[in-house]
Parts: C-alpha cells; structure tokens; sequence
C-alpha cells in the first residue's frame, strides 16, 4: 500500500487564499440560470457522481445534452434530474468510451438526433490505485484507455466540426494527480497529465490558428468529492470489455483502512465542479483557455489578472523548473 503521508496537505503546502468547497459567486446556480440557452452539451460519465452533477448544473443553464455511460439506469436517473429544468430535452447514450466504433456511432447519433455539439465535457474516468509493481500492465493501461483514449476519442469527434463553425468549448477532467508524484498513481497520474498536457497543446492549435477566442479547452480538478470511485462500492466496470485486469485491482485501493486514512482531503461538493463547468462553458473565463484549473480557487480573481499574465509566469499549465540560468529553449 502507499505511504499515507502523501496525503499529508502540508507536504505540498497550504493555501493562504481561501479555497472553495462549494458553489460561491460567480458560479452560484441562481447566477448561471440559462447562461447557455439553447447550447448543445455532451457529458461523459454521466450516470453518477461528478458528470451527473455537471448534467445538471448544464440543465439549469439552459443547455440540452446527450449524456453517456456505461450505466444505463444511472443515465435515465440523470436524464429525469435534467428534464426537470423547463424546456430542456436530454438523450442517454449508453457508450463505452474507450471503443473506438461505439464512440464514433453515439456522436453520430447525437448530431442527428440533437444537432451540433457545443460543449463537451469529458467527464469520465477511473482510478487505479495500486503500486506498479502489485499491478499488472493491463491494469495499468485501463486507466489510460478509459482516462486518457477515451477522452481523446470524443474530442476527435467535436473537434472538426467546432473548428468549421468556428464555435465550441472542451472541458476535461484532469485532476490534481497530473500535477504530482504519488505512490500507486502509476496509471490514473499519468492518464490525467497526458489529459491536461493535451488541454494545453490543444489550445495551442486553436492560438495559432487564430480561433482562441472562439475555441477554448480547459482541464480541472474537481476538489475532492467523496464517492463511488473512491469507495470503489459501485462498479460499472464489468461492462468493460475485459474486466478481469480491472477489477482485480480494485479491492487494495478501497479498504475502509485507506479510506479513512483519505477521507478528510475530500471536502468538496460535485456541485463546486459542476457549476464551475457550466460558467467555463459560458466562456466567461477565456483568460484562463487552455489552462488546468483547480475549481476550489477563485475563478474572478484568477481571471482578473488576464490571460497575458497568467502566459507570461506560465501559471496553471504543467511545466518543468530549472535552475536559475537555464532556460527551456528550443
Ligand atoms: N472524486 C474525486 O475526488 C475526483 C478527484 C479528481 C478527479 N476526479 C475525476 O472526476 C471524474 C468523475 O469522478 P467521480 O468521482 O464522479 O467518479 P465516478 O466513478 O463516481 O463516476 C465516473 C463515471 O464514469 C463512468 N465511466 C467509467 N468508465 C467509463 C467508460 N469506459 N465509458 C463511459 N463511462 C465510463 C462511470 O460509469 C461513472 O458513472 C473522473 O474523471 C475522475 O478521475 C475525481
């Protein structure tokens, strides 16, 4: 098992600003009311948990969604909570995202039953969390397939046509995991920072072409929101194709020694991360496109220092220091 020290806050330092463990300001429900009228949204992992609170939160900005999963009671459960809200219509799409085939037939079917995405939120994920060397490689590679392919697949499938009208916004779940080193995170660290290193590069490409104002990508951390992928109580992943690599591993990563040894880090409310979604998806914080964002933050005053700033320190993007006189020169 990994060493419980590393989740230790102070071993990566204490935030001096106040974090934010619920909806505040600028992201409150009544402030983000039909703040995406009429928009398209797709919500990867839609059935529980985080992706069924940003389906909802999405829903009460106005915006219409296709929502995927491998759960598809869950699915029709999310898609009552959305229809709620006046005038919205919600479609599930039960949809493994890591086939390539099933990706590409459900985008298909969603542009015909519901039209153009404008949003889409790669919400999906799962997390492995034992150490390399108690793990096989097909445990390993789960996490990327699931974590990293499969949110690359969606993307592919919005990519172009947001780029020929000129229009559209790609959120992905990161977590905090991208950004640090930790014992038995072998497989979901990695997957999440290839996820945040694709956000950036991404928005690179929309940059240059001279489309960042309209195209905008950001990736998140959620907080920590206590549930069924940490519990490990709720397991969709037989629906996987092969599900014996997976599930082997799950039982070390979800002993209830280890979740009360982690369950004070998880603080916050999916909501945080679902409201912040929908404010993203608004494009009221383009000065932050491209970039990893960790929801407990302020969103306002990040945003207020502008997108100049926050390139020219290179703040909230993945990178690597050097001594004092070394540059990362071409
Ligand atoms: N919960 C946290 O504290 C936390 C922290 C950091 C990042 N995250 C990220 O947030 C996202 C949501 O986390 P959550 O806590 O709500 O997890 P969750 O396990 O409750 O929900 C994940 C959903 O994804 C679906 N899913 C899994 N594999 C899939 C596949 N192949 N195809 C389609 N759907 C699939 C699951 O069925 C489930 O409904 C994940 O990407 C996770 O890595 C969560």
């Amino acid at each position: 098992m990994a060493d419980p020290e590393q989740y230790n806050p102070t071993k990566f330092g204490i935030s001096t600003l106040p974090l934010n463990h619920e909806p505040y300001g600028p992201i409150l429900p009544e402030r983000l009311a039909g703040a995406n009228k009429g928009k398209l949204a797709v919500v990867t992992g839609a059935g529980r948990g985080i992706g069924r609170a940003i389906a909802i939160a999405l829903a009460n900005s106005g915006a219409n969604l296709a929502l995927l999963d491998l759960l598809a009671e869950e699915l029709e459960e999310t898609k009552v909570a959305c229809e709620k809200y006046p005038g919205i219509r919600a479609e599930v799409f039960k949809c493994d995202i890591t086939n390539v085939e099933t990706v590409r037939e459900t985008f298909a079917a969603i542009n015909q039953t519901l039209g153009d995405v404008d949003i889409l939120v790669n919400n999906a994920g799962i997390a492995v969390g034992k150490l390399s060397w108690d793990e096989t490689f097909e445990g390993f590679w789960k996490a990327i397939e699931v974590n990293f392919k499969g949110t690359m697949l969606c993307i592919f499938e919005v990519l172009r046509g947001m780029k020929e009208r000129k229009s559209g916004c790609i959120i992905n779940m990161a977590s905090r995991a991208a950004t640090v080193d930790m014992a038995g995170g072998l497989s979901y660290n990695s997957s999440k920072a290839a996820v945040a290193r694709a956000t950036h590069s991404l928005q690179e490409e929309f940059e240059q072409a001279g489309l960042g104002e309209q195209l905008h990508t950001y990736c998140l951390h959620p907080g920590g929101v206590w549930g069924a992928m940490v519990t490990g109580k709720s397991r969709p992943l037989s629906a996987l194709e092969d599900p014996t690599a997976y599930e082997s591993s799950r039982p070390e990563n979800t002993t209830p020694e280890v979740q009360d040894q982690i369950r004070h880090i998880f603080k916050d409310v999916p909501e945080l991360c679902a409201n912040t979604v929908t404010y993203l998806a608004t494009g009221r914080a383009k000065a932050l496109r491209g970039c990893y964002w960790d929801c407990r933050q302020d969103i306002e005053r990040v945003c207020s220092f502008g997108k100049e700033t926050l390139d020219k320190y290179d703040l909230y993007k993945l990178g690597v220091k050097f001594l004092p006189g070394y540059q990362n020169e071409p």
